[in-house]
C-alpha cells in the first residue's frame, strides 16, 4: 500500500473492485479518452484483465486507487510494458468517478507511480502515452514532471476519426532532481 497527499493506491481486488471498473469502461468520457469504444471490453474481459493483475505476474503491477480520506474506490492505475534491459516502463491510470476529476487526485495518483517505478523497481524512465486533446491528462502528467517528448500523429481511432498522443516521459535524473528540490 502506497500514500500520497489525497490517494491510497492498494493491490487490486477482482472481486470487490470488479463493478466499479467495469462501470468506469461503460463511461464515454473514460473509454473515450482510452482510445476505446465504451462497452468494448465485456465484464468477462474485465475481471480475467483483474485476475492476471492480482496474481501479479512480473508482466505489469495493477493498483486500485482510493481516496485517502474517504477510502472511497476512484480509479485504478498501472506500470506495465516493462523493458528490463532499458530499464523503462509505461504507466497508465484513469480516475473513474467523475466528481473526483480536475482535484488534484490523478496528480497525486502518478506521483505515487513515479515513487513506486524510480524508488522500488529501479527503473530509469517512465513514459506514456496521451490522446493529445486530453488536457487534463497533460497538464496532470507535467505537474508530475513527465515531459512532452513528440507527437504520434494518427495514433489511435475513435468516434470516426483518427486522433494524436502525445508521448511523454521521465528520465530518473530528472526524478532525482526534482526530489532534490523538494526537500
Ligand atoms: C487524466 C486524469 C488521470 C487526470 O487526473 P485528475 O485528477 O483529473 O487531474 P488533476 O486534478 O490532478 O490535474 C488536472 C489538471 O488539468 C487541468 N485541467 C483539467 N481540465 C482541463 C482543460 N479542459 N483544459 C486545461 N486544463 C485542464 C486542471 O485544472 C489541473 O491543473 P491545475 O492543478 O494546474 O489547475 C483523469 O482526469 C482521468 O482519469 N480522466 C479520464 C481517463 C483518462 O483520461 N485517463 C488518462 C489516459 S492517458
Amino acid at each position: 500500500m502506497y500514500e500520497g497527499k489525497l490517494v491510497r493506491l492498494r493491490r487490486v481486488d477482482p472481486v470487490k473492485d470488479l463493478d466499479d471498473r467495469y462501470r468506469w469502461m461503460n463511461d464515454p468520457a473514460v473509454a473515450n479518452t482510452l482510445g476505446m469504444r465504451p462497452g468494448r471490453l465485456s465484464r468477462e474481459e474485465i475481471r480475467s484483465y483483474l485476475e492476471s493483475a492480482a496474481a501479479s505476474s512480473e508482466a505489469f503491477v495493477e493498483w486500485a486507487i482510493e481516496d485517502l480520506h474517504r477510502g472511497t474506490h476512484i480509479g485504478g492505475c498501472t506500470i506495465r510494458s516493462f523493458n528490463h534491459v532499458a530499464r523503462s516502463a509505461e504507466l497508465a491510470i484513469l480516475i473513474g468517478e467523475a466528481e473526483y476529476r480536475g482535484k488534484g487526485y490523478g496528480t497525486d495518483a502518478v506521483r505515487l507511480l513515479l515513487h513506486i517505478g524510480f524508488d522500488q523497481f529501479n527503473l530509469n524512465r517512465i513514459w506514456l502515452t496521451v490522446n493529445a486533446h486530453n488536457a487534463a491528462g497533460l497538464r496532470a502528467y507535467e505537474k508530475a514532471g513527465l515531459v512532452r517528448e513528440g507527437r504520434l500523429r494518427q495514433y489511435g481511432f475513435i468516434n470516426g476519426s483518427y486522433y494524436d498522443a502525445v508521448i511523454m516521459a521521465i528520465l530518473r535524473a530528472d526524478y532525482e532532481r526534482m526530489r532534490q528540490k523538494e526537500l
